[in-house]
């Protein structure tokens, strides 16, 4: 299916739905192009890397969505931090799962969402080479290819798939990661998966095929779509003390079929408190 098939068959309407199909599409297509072939690898922090790629992308989205909306702020990952509370913001990460890219697996994303007042309306995550579309508009749904999403019915974490992400730690909270995946298993969920792309990650929780989430760090540009496509999805998603996620710093991130939010929160509770208490 193509992009305009995507876009006619999910009937979605928003006013900054084209130009942010096209801006994605424009990043997408780089990545495509760039994919296993040799890069410019840059070194951000401990096995964080920014490739010519990343930055690629970022410029032909940033240039795509500036040329139709110049007084819009954007934060985008490698290059833009404008205000996090203005009233038109468009958040970016143009390539999300960087290290999969680097290692020629094909698992990575653009991802854009388009937040007004703090809310967001509109959330697109692509995987290029699987030219799979996750589009969500508040109020609209989630729709993936053009098909509407749901998340998974499970009631009980011992009937769940899950997922969860490691940042760049090495230390504790690499750590209290590990531990809390220890009592997830202990909890008899069906499998855990790491997959290396937090927005992919959390529109397969918005599609049903993981009950939950989480992350003991993620940006703003790691979850500002994603979160939107699951919230339409029915499911819900939060810091690890059931916060509202943040726009203008990181955060730890909760993500579920909404059920299993209050369980999957007194599991990762014990670690993230041990955690973040030093
Ligand atoms: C990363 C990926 C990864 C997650 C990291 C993120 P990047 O994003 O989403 O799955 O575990 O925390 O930073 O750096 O590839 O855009
Ligand atoms: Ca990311
Ligand atoms: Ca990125």
């Amino acid at each position: 299916m193509n992009k305009h098939e995507v876009f006619k068959s999910s009937a979605l309407d928003h006013p900054m739905l084209e130009t942010a199909m096209k801006s994605v599409v424009q990043g997408a297509k780089l990545l495509r192009e760039r994919f296993q072939t040799t890069l410019t690898i840059e070194t951000k922090g401990l096995a964080n890397f920014v490739t010519e790629a990343d930055l690629g992308s970022e410029r032909l989205i940033v240039e795509s969505i500036r040329a139709s909306y110049p007084e819009h702020a954007i934060i985008s990952e490698e290059s833009h931090s404008d205000r996090a509370d203005a009233k038109e913001l468009w958040i970016i990460d143009p390539l999300d799962g960087t290290s999969n890219f680097m290692h020629g697996i094909p698992h990575f994303a653009v991802s854009i969402g388009f937040y007004r007042d703090g809310q967001p309306e509109l959330g697109i995550v692509c995987n290029p080479i699987r030219d799979d579309w996750y589009i969500a508009v508040r109020g609209q749904g989630a729709w993936h290819n053009g098909v509407r999403q749901k998340v998974d019915s499970a009631e009980r974490i011992d009937a769940a798939m899950i997922c969860c992400g490691f940042y760049y730690d090495r230390d504790r909270m690499m750590q209290a990661t590990l531990d809390t995946i220890g009592d997830f298993f202990r909890n008899n969920i069906h499998g855990m998966r790491r997959f290396g792309a937090a927005a992919l990650d959390l529109c397969n929780v918005g599609c049903g095929q993981y009950g939950l989430f989480f992350e003991y760090r993620l940006h703003p540009w790691d979850f500002a779509a994603g979160q939107l496509f699951l919230q339409e999805a029915g499911g819900r998603a939060t810091d690890c003390s059931g916060g509202k996620l943040p726009l203008d710093q990181p955060s730890s991130i909760c993500a579920t079929n909404g059920y299993l939010h209050r369980q999957s929160l007194e599991i990762i509770a014990p670690h993230w408190t041990r955690y973040t208490a030093g």
